[in-house]
């Protein structure tokens, strides 16, 4: 085992300052415990190309109840996490309550979204089923061949970019330590992780430390076998749009819709940002944006809103989401000790960004795994440790 000298130490340290890294920072260090981030560009990650629908009911997926639950438990702290935020830094994280409306086009989305509020009604979750015509009566710009819907009304959207700013400020507020470097050695002591050699040769320490490194998380050198999976990178091609003041009101809610299989959705901003996503990519490390995606983007927004080809096109972006095995995040001890996951939130980081922060905050400030992490516990997939 490696024997070094401890550098500056506290009693968290995170590898990772995306918005579940800030976040879960942010948490912890207001139970009182010392905590340093580690991340070359703090307040950087997905969460900035994200559109940032917080849909849990509309995203469902069969067999992943258990995300759903978390979902849910996310979704219904997101207001006051974001009020508490604003209320500490004087920044807006752009919350709405809008609601989602998800519609069918054809005959095959019709039974696809029939099957999903069959699935609702089961589950006992709050969704509408509404006719083609009640669907355009709440969202007018809608395609005229809008076959129906789905009204849920507790799905709703925050700005991403706004979220990991006031995130970071909110750090800085709290005491956080940032280290803009980037970690480039887990540091094992004793068979305990104990801290990261980072790129400018300095060595920090914790007395606990969380990987939060989305889909590089199991690539930290140092690291054990077997004690994270991969976490794949999954590229996602988003584009952002602009209505302007003298349109008047485009959409009034999220929107989403399955056009040849694949999730669209379209996320209107207070401040008049329309955000079209996502492709949903396998292609490793790869953010390139390419005139498909682009092109399948529009095309599909094209077939639900046609009157989008009339908005300037001021952004298109990719990100990578962290995929787990199962796509299911993981949180909570590994089997490395010292060394707590909160990475693998694939399609939910910005959802989950809120429970993460407390469930792993709690874990930290008191070592019991909250009851609504154990079912996300690395443990599923840990081999023993080399
Ligand atoms: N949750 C939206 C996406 O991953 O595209």
């Amino acid at each position: 085992m490696t024997r070094f000298k401890d550098g500056a130490r506290s009693d968290v340290l995170v590898i990772g300052g995306g918005i579940i890294g800030l976040g879960l920072a942010w948490r912890t260090a207001q139970r009182g415990l010392s905590v340093t981030v580690v991340d070359p560009a703090p307040g950087g990650g997905a969460a900035r190309v994200a559109a940032g629908m917080l849909a849990p009911v509309t995203e469902l997926q069969y067999g992943e109840e258990p995300l759903l639950h978390l979902g849910i438990a996310s979704n219904t702290r997101y207001a006051d996490f974001c009020q508490e935020l604003t209320a500490a830094t004087g920044l807006d994280t752009g919350y709405r309550a809008t609601g989602t409306l998800a519609v069918a086009l054809d005959a095959d989305d019709k039974a696809e979204l029939s099957e999903l509020h069959a699935f609702h009604q089961r589950l006992g979750l709050d969704s509408r089923w509404l006719t083609g015509r009640e669907a355009r009566k709440l969202e007018p710009m809608l395609a005229p061949g809008v076959r129906g819907g789905l009204h849920v009304a507790d799905d709703h959207q925050v700005d991403g970019r706004r979220l990991s700013t006031a995130l970071l400020r909110a750090c800085e507020l709290a005491g956080v330590t940032l280290h803009r470097a980037e970690a480039v050695e887990l540091l094992v002591e004793g068979d305990r992780a104990h801290g990261v050699r980072l790129s400018t040769g300095e060595r920090v320490t914790g007395g606990q430390l969380v990987l939060a490194a989305g889909p590089r998380s199991h690539q930290l050198p140092g690291l054990p076998d077997g004690v994270l999976p991969a976490i794949r990178p999954v590229k996602g091609q988003i584009l952002r749009l602009r209505i302007p003041p003298a349109y008047g009101p485009f959409l009034s809610r999220n929107v989403r819709a399955v056009v040849r299989g694949g999730h669209l959705y379209l996320v209107p901003r207070a401040d008049g940002e329309l955000v079209i996503g996502a492709t949903v990519e396998e292609q490793g490390y790869d953010t390139t944006v390419t005139a498909g995606g682009v092109y399948e983007l529009l095309r599909d927004a094209h077939e639900l809103v046609p009157g989008i080809t009339e908005l300037p096109l001021v952004e298109s972006s990719a990100g990578l989401r962290p995929g787990s095995p199962d796509n299911a995040p993981l949180l909570g001890p590994t089997a490395l000790p010292g060394l707590v996951a909160a990475t693998g939130h694939y399609r939910n980081g910005v959802l989950l960004a809120p429970v993460t922060a407390d469930l792993i905050a709690e874990y930290l400030a008191t070592g019991t795994v909250p009851a609504l992490a154990a079912p996300f516990s690395p443990s599923r997939f840990a081999r023993s440790p080399r």
